[in-house]
């Protein structure tokens, strides 16, 4: 490939994992005051995975990776760069959820990092892996979603722990000259006026792990509901409605809407002020719960696994989160059944 030549960014593969074990509705009902009718109701949710104590979100991390670089058809040593977006890292400080993942899978001496962005973190590092192949500097970049967040959710609070579950998704991104392959364009924003709409106020440098920390539940993810939930249905509407536009790409051209999988009035709010139709938006939410930044690669190799996504069909994504962040991409999948 001559320096001349432009290069795009093509997303080759998908994979997924979620461990086995499964909380269901009816298992929450014994935990907190809450019913499967309310749930299912206000959120579209039946059942999550979570992991057992002794995996870390790497492990997750690492078997949805290993399918990704092998549908890619590649090589270990042939990825040139890893991110992992993850909210519940292995360690909070260092080293980060990435390098763990590099050196499980015996990938060695390239670089590795993680991205922050809560539920936005892998439409995120979307936008990171384009800008590395586009600049020439990588040619294979690993990106993951990844998140047991288990980990930080308090099993007696029932305004958040009906939500969320555990999983991790991967994709290869590669350099292309073919710019049908590419991906189109992507949004990402945020606003940290916002940040207490969803948080974990500690462990960090304003809340250290103390005594206090711990009796206080600092520990733990806290969302303001309701407020985060109109918010998402009107930026989300507003985001999506303009990466079309500037594309000049009609909803109708979308063959699958692949939205964040929070809360199914969310998803359906805005699918249907893009007047999307149920055939074109995938939905995960019911099975997989809010898996934060896996949610969106889950969702994208739910299709694959079932052999709806082919290559080149279009791809609309939409996600937001804690930060606040939010993102949408547009793109054809160029990976092959
Ligand atoms: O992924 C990142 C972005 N996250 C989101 O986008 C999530 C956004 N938020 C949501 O999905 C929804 O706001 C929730 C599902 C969290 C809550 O639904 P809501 O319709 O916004 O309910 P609410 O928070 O306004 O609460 C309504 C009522 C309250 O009772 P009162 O005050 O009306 O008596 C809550 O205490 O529902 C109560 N409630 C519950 N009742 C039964 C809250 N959680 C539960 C529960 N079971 N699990």
């Amino acid at each position: 490939m001559s320096r001349s030549t432009p290069i795009y960014a093509a997303m080759r593969s998908i994979g997924a994992y979620v461990p086995p074990k499964i909380l269901s509705n009816a298992d929450l009902e014994k935990m907190v005051d809450t019913t499967d009718e309310w749930i299912v109701k206000r959120t579209g949710i039946r059942e999550r995975h979570i992991a057992d104590k002794d995996v870390a979100t790497s492990d997750l991390a690492v078997e949805a990776a290993r399918d990704a670089i092998a549908r890619a058809g590649l090589e270990h040593e042939e990825i040139d760069l890893v991110l992992c977006a993850t909210v519940t890292p292995d360690y909070f400080n260092m080293p980060s959820t990435a390098c763990v993942i590099s050196d499980k899978l015996g990938i060695r001496n390239v670089q590795a990092f993680d991205i922050s962005a809560a539920c936005s973190g892998f439409v995120y590092g979307l936008s990171i892996a384009k800008a590395f192949i586009e600049s020439g500097m990588k040619r294979n970049v690993l990106l993951i979603g990844a998140e047991k967040f288990s980990s930080i959710v308090d099993y007696t609070d029932r305004s958040t722990c009906i939500l969320f579950g555990d999983g991790a998704g991967a994709a290869v991104i590669s350099a292309t000259e073919d710019r049908d392959e590419g991906i189109i364009d992507i949004h990402a924003s945020a606003d940290g006026s916002y940040a207490d709409f969803l948080m974990t106020p500690a462990p960090g440098s304003v809340h250290p792990a103390s005594c206090e920390v711990i009796e206080q539940g600092l520990q733990y993810v806290k969302m303001k509901g309701n407020e985060t939930f109109k918010l998402a249905v009107k930026t989300l509407t507003k985001d999506v409605k303009e990466i079309l536009e500037k594309n000049s790409i009609p909803a109708e051209k979308i063959d699958h809407f692949v939205p964040h999988q929070a809360n199914y009035r969310i998803i359906k709010a805005v699918g249907d002020a893009l007047k999307m139709r149920e055939d074109q938006t995938v939905l995960t939410v019911g099975k997989y719960g809010n898996t934060s930044a896996a949610s969106i690669p889950m969702a994208i190799n739910d299709i694959y696994e079932e052999g709806r996504l082919h290559y080149g069909d279009l791809m609309l994504l939409d996600t937001f989160g804690g930060g606040l962040t939010w993102a949408s991409a547009l793109l054809p999948f160029a990976g092959r059944n």
